[in-house]
């Protein structure tokens, strides 16, 4: 087991589409696992992609503590996750995919953003959390995710495996996935303005943060 050194932002790895795993049965890709999650632990994370130890590879691996999960939630499974070629989808309350019309294209930045901004806040299919990452030490920001969302992937013994995941859980699997599309959380947040180093963070939590914009309701 190896703790492997961690790409940092501005390497040019994190901002590569990672390539698809052919050979999923190789005993490598459980080799590069067992280092990621020895690496994820050491640095504290509970999640870690592929190119976040330059390898631009599709593989994940992830952690729902104990204490980010809600009573009302699809239970996440226990202990750390590896999954290769993982995708992800939004669902609605019963598992089944969203109307795709409801979903901005995810090419244009720009609609993107509007879309999270009016529509898809709105009908509450997104929520804001605060999200740091490995690979930009010592920052946190608010993020909007999709609430609850359905992924796959194939496990280390070629399993096919899908899950409804919600909250945390939903939130981490598209952080991590997001690595292998070379995005990374700050690309996702609407107002930068609550990007903030950890030391500073409390302003936030404490509300002493201006961030409105206008209406203060
Ligand atoms: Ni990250």
């Amino acid at each position: 087991m190896t703790v492997l050194p961690l790409t940092n932002l501005g390497h040019p790895t994190l901002r590569r589409r990672a390539e698809e795993i052919l050979d999923t049965a190789d005993p490598g890709w459980g080799t590069l696992a067992t280092d990621m999650i020895e690496t994820m632990e050491a640095a504290g994370g509970v999640g870690l992609a592929g190119p976040q130890v330059d390898m631009p590879y599709r593989i994940i691996v992830f952690t729902v503590p104990a204490e980010r999960q809600e009573v009302d939630e699809p239970k996440p499974p226990p202990g750390t996750q590896v999954l290769l070629n993982p995708e992800w989808f939004p669902v609605d309350e019963d598992g089944n995919p969203l109307d795709p019309d409801f979903l901005p294209d995810e090419d244009d930045e720009e609609v993107w953003l509007d879309d999270v901004d009016s529509s898809l806040q709105s009908m509450d299919l997104l929520e804001e959390g605060l999200e740091g990452c490995l690979s930009i030490p010592g920052l946190r920001g608010l993020v909007p995710r999709f609430r609850r969302i359905l992924y796959r992937g194939t496990d280390l013994n070629g399993r096919h495996i899908e899950r409804v995941a919600e909250g945390f859980h939903a939130r981490v699997v598209q952080h991590e996935i997001d690595h292998l599309d070379g995005i990374l959380f700050i690309d996702r947040m609407i107002d930068l303005r609550t990007l903030c180093f950890e030391s500073e963070l409390h302003y936030l939590l404490e509300g002493r943060l201006d961030t409105d914009d206008e209406d203060d309701d």
